[in-house]
């Protein structure tokens, strides 16, 4: 038996942060941020707005995609680095706001892998019998912790939720294969030093902006290219199917020129590859979910389909997967 995804949803903040907007906040300009980034806006949840809100609201259309009710669901997952608080998770709130009573919830921190490690979890899950149906959720509000002064960050990032309803499928379609991968060696090139156990929250962590995301871009970026291109390698050949018999690439939207060093590496063509970094920037977990979404909304996506995704990110975490629609 595979887990499949029947329902897909998505949802940003209206409110919108052009690049213009930032040359006046910090030493940058709207021809740089494009060229090395490939983003041209990003969007940004007003104050008051939480994680769960976003979270909650893509939950919603991706049951409505699934024909389901919150009260179906047996298991809720949130993939987030933005969790509304340190506890409880932002799962709970989420239960709580869709009432889906029966649902047990948790949350998980693969930084901007979290989609597809989330994947892998509600996979392991229906696989076994464990679950049903599970909804799983990316979202993010990264601007709560974007330091508006470091111009080498504040560029890439922004807010939105994604999520997915998976269920068994009866037929070869399907989640075929999910391959996640760690190297917590190299934990420093991004990371929130401060608000855990190693800086607790004190004057000093909030006057050194240790609650901010730190990133050593231009090692990541390196790493990030090898990385991907290896791990989509690998998980074609272990499917035994070809570059060209996948529809449609659905990669992490961190930036464009990752995006496309991939996509070349495949031999795939740009039209088989969802781009909306431009639109919203690096979402982090939920960056896959929201491009998924968009792409089955488009008419992008038809049954029998391979689709492939991939994602990079803090920890460092990256991960592969195919999936036959
Ligand atoms: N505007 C203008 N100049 C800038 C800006 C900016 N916003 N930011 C940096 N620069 C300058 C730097 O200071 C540097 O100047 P110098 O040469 O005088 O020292 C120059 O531009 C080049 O900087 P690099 O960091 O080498 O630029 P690079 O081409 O690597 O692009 C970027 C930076 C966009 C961050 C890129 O490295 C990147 O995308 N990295 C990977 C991001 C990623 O995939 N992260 C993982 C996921 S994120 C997560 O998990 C939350």
């Amino acid at each position: 038996m595979r887990a499949g995804i029947t329902g897909t949803g998505s949802f940003v903040p209206e409110k919108v942060l052009t690049n213009h907007d930032i040359e006046k906040m910090v030493d940058t300009s709207d021809e740089w941020i494009i060229e090395r980034t490939g983003i041209r806006e990003r969007r940004i949840a007003e104050d008051g707005i939480n994680t769960s809100d976003l979270a909650v609201e893509a939950a919603k259309r991706a049951l409505d995609r699934a024909c389901l009710r919150a009260r179906d669901i047996d298991l809720i997952i949130v993939a987030t680095v933005t969790g509304d608080m340190p506890l409880p998770s932002t799962a709970c709130f989420v239960q709580k706001k869709l009432k889906a009573k029966k649902a047990a919830a948790f949350d998980i921190n693969a930084a901007c892998s979290g989609f597809t490690f989330g994947l892998s979890v509600a996979n392991a899950y229906i696989k076994s019998c464990m679950a049903k149906r599970v909804l799983l959720i990316g979202a993010e509000t990264l601007s709560r912790i974007t330091d508006w002064e470091d111009r080498s960050t504040c560029v890439l990032l922004g807010d939105g939720a994604g999520a997915v309803v998976v269920e068994p499928s009866d037929n070869d379609s399907g989640i075929w294969s999910v391959d996640i991968f760690t190297d917590g060696s190299i934990w420093n090139l991004l990371n929130v030093p401060a608000g855990g156990s190693a800086f607790p929250a004190s004057e000093e962590t909030v006057k050194n902006r240790m609650h901010f995301l730190k990133m050593k871009g231009n090692e990541t970026f390196k790493i990030a290219v090898r990385t991907l291109e290896k791990a989509v390698v690998d998980t074609l050949k272990k499917n035994r199917i070809s570059a060209s018999d996948v529809s449609l690439l659905v990669p992490h939207q961190a930036n464009l020129r990752i995006i496309q060093a991939t996509a070349k590496r495949l031999n795939m063509n740009m039209d088989k590859v969802v781009v909306n970094v431009d639109r919203y920037g690096n979402t982090s977990a939920a960056s896959i979910p929201i491009a998924l979404d968009e792409a089955c909304r488009q008419g992008r996506i038809r049954k029998g389909d391979f689709i492939l995704l991939e994602s990079f990110g803090g920890g460092l975490t990256w991960s592969s997967a195919l999936i036959k629609w």
